[in-house]
């Protein structure tokens, strides 16, 4: 019998996914706090009178506009840490051929099934990237693709690194070393750049594949490629060196973003503005959602992880400083509903718009058709932890300009 992972649908009930120690206290104010939320949306929905209801909205923002669908480039890709499928959704719609995913969370790896029910998708037990002898696909996958999880260099927790059990980034480079694909990509937190992990990302990720690969680390945020929202993400490409490849191009932000800027302080911010003019205009969250101006926009925050937190949680709030945004363009971040009808009918108390899970997957690039399996807290949690696709887009087609020089 294997210790228990997180290998089953509970999700974040799986001792493996408990981000926080929390006190009895502490839970029971949670288990209140879910109560008293439970409460009011009941009394909210039967005592709704007509003209209380939100109007439904019809979103501007059609992800496939940000990565138009490209035919077959004959390059197999394996994807690791899979989790709601942003990294293969970018890579499939790229053109690249899906060998299969790996993902520990049954739930997520389900998602897959349901939206690309021709894939090879192993999850749970048999998704646990630790157990796989990765030998049997050499020589069968050119690209081997990841996000190793980022809760042990996040900011937002306690920066661990080696020593959060969640740390799989030296798995992540056993795969590498044990299949020698053509290219690997790695996804993760800004975090991990910081001072803090600068010995370990040299002695876990570097040292071991540097005598093989030339590998690059850049910095892409997704409202660069079209996505409403504050998303910087560290990218790691390492390219094999029997390719004999000279200069590798990284992908080109070709959205601006600096007409969602609210104020231009300083000269510098002025001349960007100015410089991006021939650019492509990001949407902002309203826009993108089809909701009426108020004159003016900004993008997203970065849309929280719900899985990670101490609790279950229907909330995409990641900080204060993100609660002052969402309020300044009438958003409510909390209390996501499954869908717009149920956001309809739940009208917040101050006229602020309610999202739905559909809204916040376009916030992160997720086309509407791309369907989340699980309640709203599993769903919200892929998302949140995703890749943007369209940001997995254009990673894709830089790796594939490679091939063909
Ligand atoms: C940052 S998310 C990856 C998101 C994904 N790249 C995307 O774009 O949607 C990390 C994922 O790694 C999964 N994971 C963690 N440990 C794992 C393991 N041992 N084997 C397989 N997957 C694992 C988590 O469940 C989580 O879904």
């Amino acid at each position: 019998m294997k210790e228990d992972k997180g290998y089953t649908d509970k999700g974040t009930e799986a001792s493996w996914y408990e981000g926080w120690d929390i006190t009895p206290e502490q839970r029971k104010r949670y288990s209140d706090l879910s109560k008293k939320s439970y409460q009011a949306k009941l009394k909210a929905v039967t005592e709704n009178k007509v003209g209380f209801y939100q109007k439904i909205n019809k979103p501007n923002l059609n992800p496939y506009d940000l990565m138009p669908k490209l035919p077959k480039n004959g390059l197999k890709t394996l994807s690791l840490f899979s989790g709601g499928g942003g990294l293969d959704l970018g890579f499939d719609l790229a053109g690249f051929t899906h060998v299969a995913s790996y993902e520990l969370l049954e739930f997520a790896s389900k998602t897959l099934k349901i939206n690309r029910p021709n894939w090879e998708v192993f999850g749970g037990v048999e998704g646990d990237v630790t157990t796989v002898n990765w030998k049997d696909y050499n020589g069968k996958v050119d690209i081997v693709h990841g996000g190793p999880p980022c809760q042990p260099f996040s900011t937002a927790g306690k920066q661990q690194g080696k020593k959060d059990a969640r740390d799989m980034i030296p798995e992540f480079v056993r795969c590498v070393k044990e299949i020698h694909p053509k290219v690997f990509i790695a996804e993760n937190v800004v975090g991990l750049t910081s001072k803090k992990f600068k010995v370990y990302l040299e002695q876990t990720l570097f040292n071991p594949l540097k005598n093989d690969f030339d590998i690059q680390m850049f910095t892409l945020n997704a409202a660069g490629f079209g996505v409403p929202q504050i998303r910087k993400r560290i990218i790691f490409i390492g390219i094999s060196k029997c390719l004999k490849v000279e200069k590798y191009r990284q992908p080109d932000e070709h959205y601006t973003y600096s007409h969602l800027k609210r104020k231009k302080k300083t000269d510098n911010e002025l001349l960007l503005f100015n410089l991006d003019e021939d650019k492509k205009k990001c949407m902002g969250v309203r826009e993108a959602l089809g909701l009426e101006s108020l004159g003016y926009d900004a993008l997203a925050p970065t849309l929280r992880c719900t899985l990670t937190g101490p609790r279950s949680t229907t909330s995409i709030l990641s900080s204060t400083s993100a609660q002052k945004i969402w309020n300044s363009i009438g958003i409510w971040p909390n209390g996501v509903q499954s869908n717009r009808d149920k956001a309809s009918a739940f009208a917040t108390k101050d006229g602020t718009f309610r999202l739905s899970v559909a809204d916040c997957a376009i916030l992160q690039g997720f086309p509407e058709d791309w369907i989340f399996n699980g309640p709203v807290y599993q769903a919200l949690g892929q998302i949140g932890n995703s890749v943007a696709p369209p940001m997995a887009y254009n990673i894709a087609n830089s790796v594939a300009q490679i091939f063909k020089a």
